[in-house]
């Protein structure tokens, strides 16, 4: 066996400049690349143990809620996704999984790999269900866990969950949400809406790197999980009971994570350290700016993206009045060879957009628009050079057409802006009139 020599082996990391708008991963925001190179420290340094602590304050905010139990688990989005689903659902557990996407077919495959027994109900893609036909599902399948996804990057659409928890309340139902897409990009209360469990990635709304999933569990959750707790031999201690129906991944046994995140501080993993650093960060970030601020910056530029798409004559995929703020599908015009022109505008102008998959693939184009790429210049710039490859490709297309449309969107979102703080300015002088 001979080891390369030094003349053999690859150079330093040094990616090129890319634009990321397709539906994730997109490009990191510089502060949260920064906080990665941060220095490590030991897992029980008192920094390290403080900085869990903030995380978890910072990811509570984000979530919407109050819920003690909310933290990181290493891996991404589907580490949260499989975590949350081997430790609630027990062997023979019916669990529900309503599908409208590629991720709804994962929930269900993570629950039928947990052994439970699954039940789906699926609708189009490019649709999302009314919450009756979660109801009647509910009713007649009787599950035990309901795993539903907020937004389905597949189809691009974003499920409604404001009435979902108060029917699996009625029904005696625990209620886990996938919100890797959707978070920090559209409106999530964790609380208000009666979940039990959400989990999400940061390579999304976030604005960070894959590899890191935040997770939220109500009371209710922690009590099914903690019901089945199991500590590993060699760090037991007296009074740690192993429950029969143990959670049969070590890994992703929520249980022995509480007690790793919890004040006990019992070793599990080692926590990954410069991924803490990056979720802290954009938790940190998004609540800096404000999450009703974040979230409109998404819309805005959703919307700029949607009326930049459609000015440039592409009609776009699915319900529209259900469609996530941060990703938009279009149908990739006849003639035009789409993964060609998505080399092209990868290749010519370093932008990224994506394809779908199954029966989407190679038939709509990705467009998103989160995280720190919810710009105005990010928009723009890809609608430009969009419209350069499209006719390059032969499709007839307005010039600058699609780029005025969005800038007509950005232009109204800073006159409604105007006019909205001119009017809270001329409503804090009549409240201090009449104070006076
Ligand atoms: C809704 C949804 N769920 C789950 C996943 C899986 O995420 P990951 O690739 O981070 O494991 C994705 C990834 O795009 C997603 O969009």
């Amino acid at each position: 066996m001979t080891s390369p020599s030094s003349h053999t082996l690859p150079g330093p990391i040094d990616p090129p400049a890319r634009l990321l708008m397709g539906p994730g991963p997109i490009s990191a925001y510089p502060s949260v690349l920064r906080a990665m190179s941060a220095p490590l420290v030991g897992q029980y340094d008192p920094f390290m143990t403080a900085a869990m602590a903030e995380t978890q304050e910072l990811y509570r905010g984000v979530w919407n809620t109050g819920n003690e139990a909310t933290m990181l688990i290493d891996g991404t989005s589907r580490a949260g996704i499989e975590a949350a689903i081997v430790s609630l659902v027990r062997p023979g557990d019916r669990v529900l999984v309503p599908v409208f996407g590629r991720f709804g077919h994962l929930l269900a495959e993570i629950a039928e790999r947990a052994l439970a027994e699954v039940h789906t109900i699926e609708t189009d893609w490019g649709q999302v269900f009314p919450a009756s036909v979660i109801e009647e599902a509910i009713v007649r399948v009787r599950p035990t866990l309901l795993a539903l996804v907020q937004g389905d990057t597949s189809t691009t659409m974003n499920q409604p969950l404001d009435d979902i928890g108060e029917i699996c309340r009625r029904h005696g139902v625990i209620f886990y949400s996938d919100a890797t897409a959707s978070l920090g990009g559209n409106a999530f209360d964790a609380d208000a809406w009666g979940l039990d469990a959400a989990t999400a990635g940061l390579q999304k709304c976030l604005g960070g790197p894959s590899g890191s999933s935040p997770i939220t569990l109500s009371p209710r959750a922690v009590e099914v999980i903690q019901a089945r707790k199991k500590v590993e031999a060699g760090i037991r201690e007296p009074g740690d009971a192993s429950a029969p129906d143990f959670v049969r991944s070590n890994y992703f046994d929520l249980g022995q994570i509480l007690d790793y995140w919890g004040p006990r501080r019992l070793n599990h993993h080692t926590e990954a350290t410069s991924m803490l650093y990056a979720a802290r960060e954009c938790a940190r970030v998004l609540l800096l700016e404000g999450r009703d601020e974040v979230i409109d910056r998404h819309e805005v530029a959703g919307r700029a993206m949607l009326a930049g798409v459609e000015a440039l004559g592409l009609a776009v995929f699915g319900d529209v009045a259900h469609k996530m703020n941060n990703v938009v599908a279009v149908e990739i015009p006849a003639g035009v060879p789409g993964d060609a022109a998505r080399t092209a505008l990868l290749e010519d102008f370093g932008i990224e957009i994506g394809t779908s998959f199954g029966p989407l693939h190679g038939r709509v184009w990705r467009i998103g628009t989160m995280g720190y790429n919810a710009r105005k210049d990010a928009v723009l710039t890809t609608l430009a050079a969009l419209e350069a490859v499209l006719r390059r490709f032969g499709a007839s297309v307005p010039a600058g057409g699609g780029v005025e449309a969005a800038a007509d969107v950005y232009r109204g979102a800073v006159a409604s802006t105007a006019s909205a703080s001119t009017a809270a300015a001329a409503a804090t002088t009549t409240d201090a009139a009449g104070a006076r």
